[in-house]
Formats: structure tokens, sequence, C-alpha cells
């Protein structure tokens, strides 16, 4: 091959070619060597080098022909040149084209072979997650109240001392206040009023009562938050439904007769109920709701014997606080007391889901451990 680089490079006279034939030797030659060449482009960049050799303007091989080869030849044998270089002209610029197109299809193909699916590799698991005990515990009380004619509705966390506490016939210095003296947010000088993380759900029952007229009948689920040290049954964040039923003529009747509805669809029907006095300063009368103690079935002796350490042998559980919604409340938001009635109440989530699936520690809803959480999918 070398010799035939060195003959492009030098004239046919100083080759010694004076024959047709041996004119056609050399340009056989220079073909072979273009074929031979043509198998070392395999990629983008060897492709490129192999082009310029052969096609470069400057010192491409052709052009070397040409000015070696053609433009010194004798007039007698410069139509024989010609006609072989454009011969081996057309048989270049058409292979270098293949050998183009072959390499960029091999690389879409190779990208494809790259890319391909393979259906039989293992998927990626994703395991299903599923719906934390308190939230199932609001799905279970809602379709209670949903089968008995009640709907949801939601409402700030992020409360004012209005909806907290004075509409629901707290004054500011009154001593329940205590109990609930609570978190307040940090505001920028000059704000409008202070605001504070609602302690309980009844806000709502306000809110609800200024958008709507009776027949009222809701109930709302949410998180509430007090200033409780934490231990097995505080935590400073919990949850709570609120209840609220306002018509002409509700009575106290209905007020425990729905309670008791609710109980037993919850707890099951075995479970007996019971009402204590209370005091609430937005029901009257209001009263704490007991069930029968879910552990000892009632008989305040533990299994075992000896009393039982859930309800201190009393049978007895404390489940909500609830009452009948008191008159004084119904002038905040502009109802007729004399015409209205309604009762009220508020329940610990977190409590009745203790009681009903025997957990002894509020804490475990809060630290959001799998081992606890996968033992209610
Ligand atoms: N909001 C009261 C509490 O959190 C519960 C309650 C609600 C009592 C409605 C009566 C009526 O303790």
């Amino acid at each position: 091959m070398a010799s035939s680089e060195n003959k492009t490079a030098r004239t046919l006279a100083d080759l010694g070619a004076t024959q047709p034939a041996q004119i056609s030797t050399l340009f056989l030659e220079a073909r072979e060597r273009f074929d031979s060449d043509s198998l070392s482009a395999r990629d983008e960049s060897s492709w490129k080098q192999f082009r310029d050799t052969w096609l470069g303007r400057k010192s491409g091989v052709l052009t070397q022909i040409t000015d070696n080869w053609l433009k010194t030849a004798t007039p007698e044998l410069k139509r024989v040149v010609g006609a072989a270089l454009n011969k081996l002209r057309a048989h270049v610029e058409s292979q270098i084209e293949e050998r183009r197109k072959a390499i960029e299809s091999g690389a879409e193909e190779s990208a494809a072979a790259r890319e391909r699916m393979d259906l039989s590799l293992p998927g990626v698991i994703r395991p299903l997650g599923s719906h934390h005990l308190i939230r199932q515990v609001f799905q279970q009380i809602e379709d209670i109240f949903f089968s008995i004619g009640f709907s949801v509705v939601e409402g700030p966390e992020i409360e004012t001392p209005y909806y907290n506490f004075e509409a629901l016939n707290i004054p500011e210095f009154h001593p329940v206040r205590d109990d609930m003296d609570t978190f307040y947010l940090d505001l920028p000088k000059g704000a409008p009023q202070p605001l504070l993380l609602r302690t309980h759900t009844s806000p709502m029952q306000i809110r609800t009562m200024e958008k709507r007229q009776p027949p009222v009948r809701v109930i709302v689920p949410g998180k509430v938050y007090r200033r409780d040290n934490p231990d097995a049954t505080h935590s400073f964040i919990f949850h709570q439904v609120e209840g609220l039923a306002v018509d002409q003529d509700i009575t106290f009747c209905d007020f425990t007769g729905t309670i008791e509805y609710f109980v037993k669809q919850f707890f099951g029907a075995g479970v007996k109920t019971r009402f204590r006095p209370s005091y609430f300063p937005f029901t009257e009368p209001s009263v704490e709701f007991d069930v029968s103690c879910i552990f000892c079935g009632g008989s305040g002796a533990a299994a075992g014997g000896g009393t039982c350490s859930k309800c201190k042998g009393s049978g007895w559980i404390e489940l909500f606080g609830a009452g009948m919604v008191d008159p004084a409340v119904y002038g905040f938001v502009k109802y007729d007391a004399k015409k209205v009635s309604g009762f009220a109440f508020g329940m610990g989530i977190d409590r009745l889901a203790m009681l009903k699936y025997g957990i002894d520690d509020i804490q475990v809803f809060f630290q959001n451990d799998v081992r606890f959480l996968r033992q209610f999918p």
C-alpha cells in the first residue's frame, strides 16, 4: 500500500507510465487501497478521517491524482486518465456516503439495544401504604354519623380567641381557660388580634352557625393543641370530632339517643352507656358520657382476678363531654334562643382509638413506627 501511496504523489512521467494499460493498473491499485481503507471507517471520527484522506481539497488522494497524474499527462493519455479518474471519483464518493449511512444506522441500533426494556427483569416493588389508625377511626365515626344525617365540616387549626373562647361563652377571665391556656402565635407588633392553636374543635360550632340557619347537623373532625406534658394519655397535639345538631325541637332525648346509637355502632351493641352531670360553659346541662368498660365487660374485675386496671374497678370508662347548647351561645351567632335548641359533643379520637384497639400509650400515634402502623393495615 505504501507504494501506491507514494505513487499518487508522483507524476506519470516519474512513474514511467506511458501506456493506457499502465494507467489502468495505477487506478486499480488506487481503488484497492481505497477499498481496504474504507474498512477502517468504523465510527464517526474514523469515518471523517477516511473521508478527508480521500476527498480533502488540499491533499486528499483524489486531489493528488488530479494534480500529479491528470494535469501532467501527455495529450494522448489525458483522456484515459480523465475517464479513469471520473470512475474512481464516483466510486470513492458513493462508497464514502455508504459508509456514513452504515455507521449512522449502526449507532442507532446500538442505542436502541442499550435502551431496550427487559421485561423479564424483576420490577421495583413499591410498598402500598395504609391509612393511619387515627384516620381510620375518623372514617368509622364519619360513616356512623353520615348514616343518621350528619355532614362533615372542617375548620382552621389557627383560631382567634373569639372563636376558641369568647363566642363559646368563655369570657377572658373565666377560670376554665386555665385548662386550655394554650399556644399563642408570635405575631408582628400591631397585628389586629392575637392568634392561637385551637384547643378544641368547638370553635367550628360557632363558625358553622354563623354561616348556616337551622337545621344544622354537622360533625367536625380535626387536630387540636394543648399545653399538656406528654405521657401515656397526654399529647400536646391530639384529635377530636365535634358534633352539633340544632333545630326547632331537639330534646335531651334526641341527644342521648344519638350518642347511644353512636357508641353502640362504634364499640358494639353489647356496651352500655351512662352520663353524669358535668360542666362546660357552652352547654347547659352538660354531661360526661361513659361507656361500660370494654376490657372487663363492666364487671370491674380483671380476668386473672383483682380489679380491672383500665376502669380502676368502676366498670365504666369516661368517653367524652357533651351537652345541650347553652342559649347564651345562640346570642353570639344571632340564632333566636327561644325558637331553637340543640346538642353538642366533643370526643377525643385518640382516646376512642386506644379504647377500641387496646392501645396503652397515646404517643405511638405520633411516632409513626411502622411496626405499630403495620398492625392496622
Ligand atoms: N370542647 C370540649 C373539650 O374539648 C368538649 C365538648 C364539646 C363539650 C362540645 C361539650 C360540647 O373538652
